[in-house]
């Protein structure tokens, strides 16, 4: 995900489109970078913040880009705008180009020479292939050429317009007097026009002070009507969500949809291990714990999941094992020392993580990234789920390798893997009755999370959301440990949440569901099952899924009820007290 904007009229382009980008921040922050149009085309771009952009150019019609990278690390080459061979147009993209590498191929072949790792460049290089004497010609053409996602601006050196395209990335037209705007969601520009044009995808639109023409992928016009937006600029940001942790919540099919996707796309590293560690802080570690139980169920080898502030002052270990550090930021000091540590020691190691080019990437052997898109809520929801769908995947591809399942049964598991989007979807349309049974909890001052097998990580997963955001005391506990200890402490009305997914366990935590009901405990079942309501007090009904991934549809359905509880109690939801996004102290 990746921030674009577009100015021309009669203010200073640099100005707006720098603020205009500022805005966009959300989506991404490796690297920054304007074009701006005076006659001649002048280009600054940088690695890091949209601050670091300091240039006075002087020119009314530009466009610009702050980046979330994906293909290529962050770095001043790979930044965008992208310009052709002589330097004469710009180019800024948000999304995938998935054909880049036969096109890049092609270009070089016809004397193209590409300064970047990235996929976007060779659009710069396409339109200057096609330019003959139109630009908009040229930018149509090239757009023919593409596959994948893409929401992209482009301006060319002596050209009072702006053409614009996309495809299954967002792009909207602002609509002014004499002056329009181009960005990839509508808060950017918000202060300076409420009335836009939202692209559809396979449109193409050709921006000048006066006129917007939009044009579909053959070049013929099509008429789109103008909406007035009424919300104000924090609303817009995040697109009408009250916080970023609901809104990333809700975007959780397409994050999922979109990591499953990237890995699909490309070839899993060959390793060959006996045993595997995994090490992680917090709910990376509540996600790495989940991948325990389905490694070992898929793969049948031994898996050790360890907190990554124990791990990197263990006594060392003789036997050496595939070692994989999970992190959503990939900036966690705790796990980047384990991932030194266990380099040190022999071990071969992998990280997941979110951010390309992050810290941990440096001390690993392998990486595989989760496609969730920047996260802004210092609780980590969509990153969760998309971490879980890479171990998941992982699971099923080398229990494949290893002849430990078969093929037909790992084309099955994977056919259910690409519908746990759908299943997350259902689950956000339950958001109404979590809500209520929000309400019915939220005085607790303290509670538990129950749940056996793969199911328990989801369990004290859902007590951290809970307490971080909540600050109401929660501890996850596996269902049959109750009775050795923390069953004292149930009281009257004390909130019980219980994961009972139909699987192998399901007659066990019922049983377990009647010793807190006996102690006179507020039973919240999240089942697929109707027939816990006969057992709890109030049920969160989830969609039934394969048995093998209801982790995915009861994580979610908790960060909703945690989301909700928070909300009741009036926390400052998006940035809880004493928390960071990114820890980067021991
Ligand atoms: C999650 O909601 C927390 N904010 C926290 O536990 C987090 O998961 C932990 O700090 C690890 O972060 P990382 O994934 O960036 O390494």
């Amino acid at each position: 995900m990746c921030g674009i904007v577009g100015y021309i009229g009669f203010r200073n382009a640099t100005d707006v489109l720098l603020k205009t980008l500022k805005r966009l921040e959300y989506r991404g922050y490796d690297s920054a970078g304007i074009a701006v149009v005076n006659g001649e085309l002048k280009v600054e771009k940088r690695k890091g913040y949209i601050d670091t952009i300091k240039s006075d150019f002087k020119g009314t019609v530009g466009i610009g880009h702050t980046r979330w990278a994906t293909h290529g690390v962050p770095s001043d080459e790979n930044a965008h705008p992208f310009v052709d061979c002589k330097g004469e147009i710009a180019i800024v993209h948000n999304g995938i180009i998935e054909n880049f590498m036969e096109l890049k191929e092609k270009l070089i072949e016809k004397g193209h020479v590409f300064k970047s790792d990235t996929d976007s460049e060779v659009i710069a290089h396409l339109i200057e292939e096609y330019y003959e004497d139109s630009f908009k010609d040229a930018f149509i053409k090239a757009v023919n050429e593409l596959k994948g996602s893409f929401a992209i601006a482009a301006v060319m050196k002596g050209q009072r317009r702006i053409m614009a395209a996309k495809n299954e990335s967002p792009l909207v037209i602002g609509i002014g007097d004499h002056e329009n705007f181009i960005a990839s969601d509508i808060p950017a520009f918000l202060e300076y026009t409420n009335r836009v044009i939202v692209l559809k995808d396979g449109e193409i639109c050709e921006v000048t002070d006066d006129f917007v023409n939009i044009y579909d992928l053959k070049g013929n016009e099509v008429k789109e009507s103008i909406t007035t937006i009424d919300w104000s600029v924090e609303d817009a940001e995040k697109s009408g969500y009250e916080h970023f942790m609901l809104k990333e919540i809700f975007e959780q099919p397409r994050a999922l949809e979109d990591t499953l996707h990237a890995l699909l796309s490309k070839d899993m590293p060959e390793m060959d291990f006996e045993r595997v560690h995994i090490v992680a802080c917090g709910t990376s570690y509540h996600a790495g714990l989940t991948g325990k139980y389905i490694i070992e169920e898929l793969l049948h080898v031994p898996v050790y999941v360890y907190y990554a502030s124990e791990y990197r002052y263990m006594p060392e270990i003789e036997e050496k094992a595939l070692t994989i550090f999970i992190t959503q930021s990939g900036e966690t000091a705790d796990t980047i020392g384990a991932a030194k540590r266990a380099k040190d020691l022999g071990n071969y190691t992998m990280a997941i993580t979110n951010v390309v080019g992050s810290s941990i990437t440096n001390y690993v052997d392998q990486v595989l990234y989760t496609n969730a898109g920047p996260e802004i809520g210092v609780a980590a929801t969509k990153t969760f789920t998309t971490q879980l769908m890479v171990l998941y995947y992982f699971s099923i591809i080398f229990a494949s390798k290893k002849g430990k399942i078969s093929k037909k049964k790992a084309n099955e598991l994977l056919k259910e893997l690409q519908k746990t989007g759908y299943y997350v979807e259902r689950v956000l349309g339950e958001e109404d009755n979590i809500k209520k049974v929000a309400r019915e909890i939220a005085s607790a001052q303290s509670m538990y999370f129950i749940a056996r097998g793969r199911n328990y990580p989801i369990a004290l997963e859902g007590a951290l959301k809970m307490k971080e955001i909540s600050y109401v005391h929660a501890e996850g506990y596996p269902a049959g440990e109750l009775k050795h200890g923390p069953i004292a402490l149930i009281s009257d009305n004390m909130p019980v949440i219980a994961i009972v997914p139909e699987d192998e366990l399901y007659g066990k935590m019922i049983s377990n569901i009647k010793e807190v009901s006996a102690r006179n405990a507020f039973v919240v079942a999240v089942s697929s099952n109707n027939d816990v309501k006969k057992y709890a007090d109030t049920v969160i009904s989830i969609p039934k899924t394969n048995y093998l991934f209801s982790p995915f549809t009861n994580a979610v359905a908790l960060q909703l009820l945690s989301y909700h509880t928070a909300k009741i109690l009036g926390r400052k939801i998006d940035k809880p007290k004493n928390l960071a996004k990114t820890v980067t102290v021991e």
